[in-house]
């Protein structure tokens, strides 16, 4: 059961009027941030907030936004806001919210939500002591073939699942994809523990794991080899110590007995942004990959088992995380992923440290 939602008294937002928002971290997804909340019907941005003033100004002018700010207790104080994204580097999501969660703003936090699953829960907490919708940006439950996919394995039209198979790849640190990661603080703070990376697993590890057990159901147990390469002399740039993992790979057995392996890295070159994903199950396995289609997938079940031929399936389109934020807090109810699910899955990263870290399997705390 979804916990029932009350809109705090602090929100002076009627309910037919658009939902004013705040965008806090200005940087590269914040843009994209920007253009889909445009989009969005009801939801109005009134102010931009970053610690980089001259950053700040310059997004609220690219993006029609009236107010910025590079001081967040300023800005809830001197701008009615009703909702706030938060899309700032991974260190900054707990305090940041925590503050916007105290004013009583409904949230939509960048993921990872937080850098372990303690900070996580505090979170979770607290945006339930608020009343206030909660939700973490896995942007990879936008895609139509992921939610198919999810209810035609929770519809057993695979039988029972043995076994997953997960995976996503990045290149840009063997590439020049997305441009040269060395001359630029938003690839460089993604390498660095001081600037509160949790490396590849925690960036992109996050979604493929949210992206893997949300059909699936959750993972119990695990075992993680976490690595970092060479890249640079002497193994940083300026301020930068490139001491956070570039690959990731997980060995788990899921609550319902399947067994799979969830992997990632920075260095696969030829796939700029990949996320794959096969579910076997008794009685036939669900295929879906980024590269070929985002809107379907293909599966081998019935008359097919027997010569392993695929029928492609057409995925109905589904509102983006960005539309889901505004219309539950247009409508007053919840809306997933929430915290708790940010939560849960910042357990499973949890446990895979702790795993490569003592070189042994580990259990994922429930
Ligand atoms: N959901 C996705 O698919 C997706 C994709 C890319 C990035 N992200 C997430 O978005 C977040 C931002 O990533 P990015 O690539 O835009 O990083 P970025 O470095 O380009 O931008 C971050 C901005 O936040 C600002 N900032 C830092 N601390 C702040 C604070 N306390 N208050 C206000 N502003 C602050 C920085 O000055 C910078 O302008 C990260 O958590 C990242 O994991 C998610």
């Amino acid at each position: 059961m979804k916990q029932v939602m009350k809109i705090p008294p602090r929100s002076t937002r009627r309910a037919s009027s658009a939902v004013r928002l705040a965008i806090i971290g200005t940087g590269g997804m914040a843009n994209h941030h920007a253009k889909m909340f445009t989009q969005v019907k009801g939801c109005r941005m009134v102010a931009a907030c970053d610690i980089d003033a001259a950053r700040a100004r310059t997004f609220a002018e690219t993006h029609g936004i009236h107010h910025s700010f590079d001081d967040c207790a300023k800005m809830l104080q001197e701008v009615e806001i009703d909702a706030v994204s938060v899309v700032t580097p991974d260190a900054a999501h707990m305090p940041v919210t925590l503050q916007c969660l105290r004013a009583g703003k409904h949230v939509l936090c960048e993921k990872p939500l937080a850098l372990n699953a303690r900070d996580a829960a505090k979170m979770t907490t607290a945006a339930r002591k608020a009343g206030v919708v909660n939700m973490v940006n896995f942007s990879y439950r936008e895609w139509p073939c992921i939610q198919s996919a999810a209810l035609a394995v929770r519809r057993g039209d695979i039988g029972e699942v043995r076994h997953v198979e997960a995976s996503y790849l990045q290149a840009w640190l063997a590439s020049k994809v997305w441009g040269d990661w060395r001359e630029n603080p938003t690839w460089l703070w993604r390498l660095s523990s001081r600037h509160g990376s949790k490396g590849a697993l925690g960036d992109v590890g996050v979604h493929i794991i949210d992206y893997a057990t949300f059909p699936v159901g959750p993972v119990s147990e695990l075992y993680c080899r976490l690595k970092t390469f060479d890249k640079a002399p002497g193994g940083r740039i300026g301020d930068y110590r490139f001491d956070v993992n570039d690959s990731a790979t997980l060995n788990v057995e899921f609550a319902n007995g399947a067994l799979g392996v969830i992997h990632t890295t920075r260095w696969a070159p030829g796939h700029s942004n990949r996320l794959a994903l096969k579910i076997c199950g008794t009685h036939g396995t669900i295929d879906m990959d980024s590269e070929r289609a985002t809107d379907r997938y293909r599966i081998c079940r019935g008359r097919d088992l027997d010569r392993s031929a695929w029928k492609e399936v057409h995925c109905k389109p589904v509102p983006n995380n960005y539309t889901r934020f505004i219309t539950a807090i247009r409508g007053g109810h919840a809306a997933e992923p929430d915290f708790a699910r940010g939560m849960e899955i910042q357990r499973v990263l949890d446990a895979a440290f702790a795993s490569d870290a003592a070189h042994a399997p580990v259990r994922v705390r429930r």
